[in-house]
């Protein structure tokens, strides 16, 4: 077990500073993102939706700390993994709750897979954790923690984007305690892929553990914009349909 907490290891773990491009493209993203919050929140199809967003985003990521990865944790991960899941699974029925309250049996998402673009990136996340398997003497713990680390500062973005819109609201939203409380479980989420991260990592292993958080970073961002336009263009469908119940 490894506790070397070198200022390298803990750099990389923070999100990097966008340079050039991919700034930009970071901004169009989360403007495009906020256009399309504010589609779907004029209309309750549109909020519905976005609750099922949330929901199988929950349902993938219990999936993917779960079973896909890492399917013999060490005994000092056991208890840790199974409280996050708990927390996951708590979110999860947050959300169905949500959706129930608006009049959607949430039952019919129990087996919901993500959409394709997520499925998608997953899928190549899980490419790259193979390729590194072999970089860690801790083996596929460490990728599968870094996606895992990549995913709750991606879960914890998102959320804090729609706070800060429904806090520019002019009235206080029913969603926003739910999401509020999410948000904090996500940060925490963050600082715990961190902390174990900083345990399994030997310090020869630092540079191509940053090499790969690398290309792990690199596949979130490329379909960021096509799945921003996409919410875009639903949202702008449920606002103008003529039945927006
Ligand atoms: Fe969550
Ligand atoms: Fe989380």
């Amino acid at each position: 077990m490894n506790t070397d907490t070198s200022p390298l290891l803990q750099d990389s773990f923070a999100p990097p500073a966008l340079p050039g491009w991919p700034r930009l493209q970071a901004q169009w993203v989360n403007d495009i993102k906020r256009a399309a919050l504010r589609q779907l929140h004029s209309s309750n199809a549109g909020e519905r939706l976005l609750l099922r967003i949330y929901l199988i985003g929950e349902q993938a990521t219990e999936i993917a700390l779960q079973r896909d990865l890492v399917t013999e944790p060490p005994d000092w991960l056991v208890q840790q993994m199974d409280q996050h899941l708990a927390e996951e699974q708590e979110h999860v029925r947050a959300f169905g709750a949500a959706l129930a309250e608006r009049g959607e049996d949430n039952e019919a998402y129990s087996h919901a897979q993500p959409d394709w673009l997520s499925r998608r990136k997953i899928a190549q996340w899980h490419a790259i954790a193979r390729c590194y398997e072999a970089s860690f003497a801790n083996g596929l713990l460490v990728p599968a923690f870094a996606i895992g680390l990549c995913a709750e500062q991606m879960a914890t973005r998102v959320l804090e984007r729609h706070v800060l819109l429904l806090n520019e609201m002019p009235e206080s939203h029913p969603l926003q305690p739910l999401l509020v409380r999410v948000l904090a479980d996500e940060g925490r989420h963050v600082r715990l892929c961190s902390d174990t991260l900083t345990r399994l990592i030997e310090p020869y292993e630092q540079l191509a553990f940053k090499k790969m958080l690398d290309e792990i970073r690199t596949i979130d961002r490329s379909w960021s914009v096509t799945g921003a336009i996409g919410l875009l263009l639903i949202g702008l469908i449920f606002r103008l349909r003529p039945d927006r119940s």
